[in-house]
Formats: C-alpha cells, structure tokens, sequence
C-alpha cells in the first residue's frame, strides 16, 4: 500500500467517522425534537423569579425538557397574560402586589381571567420553591414535624394523605400543605386549577403541581409515579419549615 492510498483510506475513515457522528446526531434529535430551556422574562410589573436551582437539577424526577416547557412557556406565560390584563381591562389592579391581585381578584366574579393568571403565577414560584434537589424524606426535628404529628397522627399517615389528596385532584390543579389560620392546624387541600390557599384563611406551606404540563412529559399518564417521586425525592422541608413561621 503506497503513501497516497494509506491518506485516502485516512481520509475515508475521517469521513466515514463523521457520518456517523451525524447520524448518532440526528437519532437524538429525532428521539427528542425539541428541547426546551428553562429561560424567558417579562414586560410588565409582574416579574417571574429566576428558577432556585439549574433546569436539570431536578433531574430524573423532573427532567429539564419538563422544567424548560413548564417554567420558560407555561410559569413565563401566566406572568404575561396577567402583565397584559394590568397594562389594560386590569389597570387598577396594576400597583397592586402579586399577593392582593390574587386576593382581590377572586373576590371580583368580573376578573376570573386576572385571578386565574395571578394565582398561577403565585402557585408556580411556589411549587419550585417547595422542591429541591436531594429533597424528600422526613422533614428535621423542629416545629413542623411536631404539627405533622399532631394533625396527622405520624410522618408516614401524612405522606399517604398527602399523596392520595394530589393524585386524587380531578383534572387540573394542586395538592398542597397548609396552615389552617382559624384550627391553628396544619390540613391538607386539593385545588383545582389555579386556585389557591393564599388569602382564603391558610397560610401554604408546600405544594405539588398536578396539571399535565408538570409531568406529562417524563411520566404521561402517571400521575402517582410523580407525585410520590416528588414527595420522596424532592420536597423542601426547610422551605416548609419558613413558610410554617
Ligand atoms: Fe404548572
């Protein structure tokens, strides 16, 4: 073998080594067309906070692709319905906080658009807040534990309570912990769609998101694979914790 034919080979290997690397390439993106990152802001007043953690750090529980579709479409798309609704039909709900918007739209049947967004917006910085990487299991020795015990009974009858209440949440919506500010007890709540404890006399304490853009993705119909996946691996307890006071 001569010195050029030893070059073409190389070459042809080159090329041959390239292709496939090109097909490998493109058997990705066929496999998962479209990945979507967890990024995007808003005009308005209404700013959503960056996400507490890397849009894989959630990961398998959560994938990146499900965190990128749920926070940079979904979180970022109530904030700019809400930031439309306050810059016209809304205007004077527009120096409001996040907060009162929630609170007074609900009592207002004329502004279900607003409060449907505005609650949305609120409930979603929540959920990612109520969830960390290495989170889950039992919650510390503290305040909140003792409150678990006392309305629950133990850790392990409040977690099947938990999980029962959010998986059995018809259609849309959110499994939540929350402060019962009249009982001065901790309950558990299933809301449905964009509805919420705040400023209907609970304080929450942490929340589970159980629309389908939340888990659809990674889990299709599962809803009780990622529900207790959350519940087991992810839970911030020390978020809780704060929120408990
Ligand atoms: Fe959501």
């Amino acid at each position: 073998m001569n010195r050029n034919s030893n070059s073409i080979d190389r070459r042809t290997a080159i090329k041959t080594g390239a292709a496939a690397v090109a097909v490998v390439a493109a058997a990705g993106t066929l496999a998962r067309p479209y990945i979507a990152r967890a990024q995007g802001q808003t005009d308005g007043p209404i700013k959503v906070p960056p996400l507490p953690y890397k849009d894989d750090a959630l990961a398998p529980v959560i994938s990146p692709n499900t965190m990128g579709f749920h926070y940079g479409k979904h979180h970022i798309g109530y904030a700019t319905a809400l930031n439309t609704a306050l810059a016209g039909p809304a205007k004077d709900y527009a120096a409001l906080s996040l907060e009162d918007i929630v609170k007074t739209s609900r009592a207002n049947p004329n502004r279900a658009g607003v409060f449907n967004a505005a609650a949305q917006v609120w409930n979603h910085t929540f959920y990612w807040n109520s969830m960390k990487p290495g989170g889950g299991g039992e919650p510390p020795t503290g305040k909140l534990k003792d409150e678990i015990g006392k309305a629950f009974g133990d850790f392990a009858k409040f977690k099947e309570a938990l999980a029962r209440a959010t998986i059995g949440q018809f259609a849309s919506g959110w499994g939540w912990l929350a402060w019962d500010e009249k009982d001065k007890k901790l309950v558990i709540q299933a809301t449905s769609n964009a509805e919420t404890p705040l400023g209907r006399g609970f304080k929450p304490i942490l929340t589970i998101d159980v629309w389908e853009h939340a888990y659809y993705l990674d889990y299709q119909n599962r809803r009780a694979d990622y529900v207790n996946a959350v519940i087991d691996k992810l839970v911030n307890w020390e978020f809780a914790e704060k929120n408990l006071g």
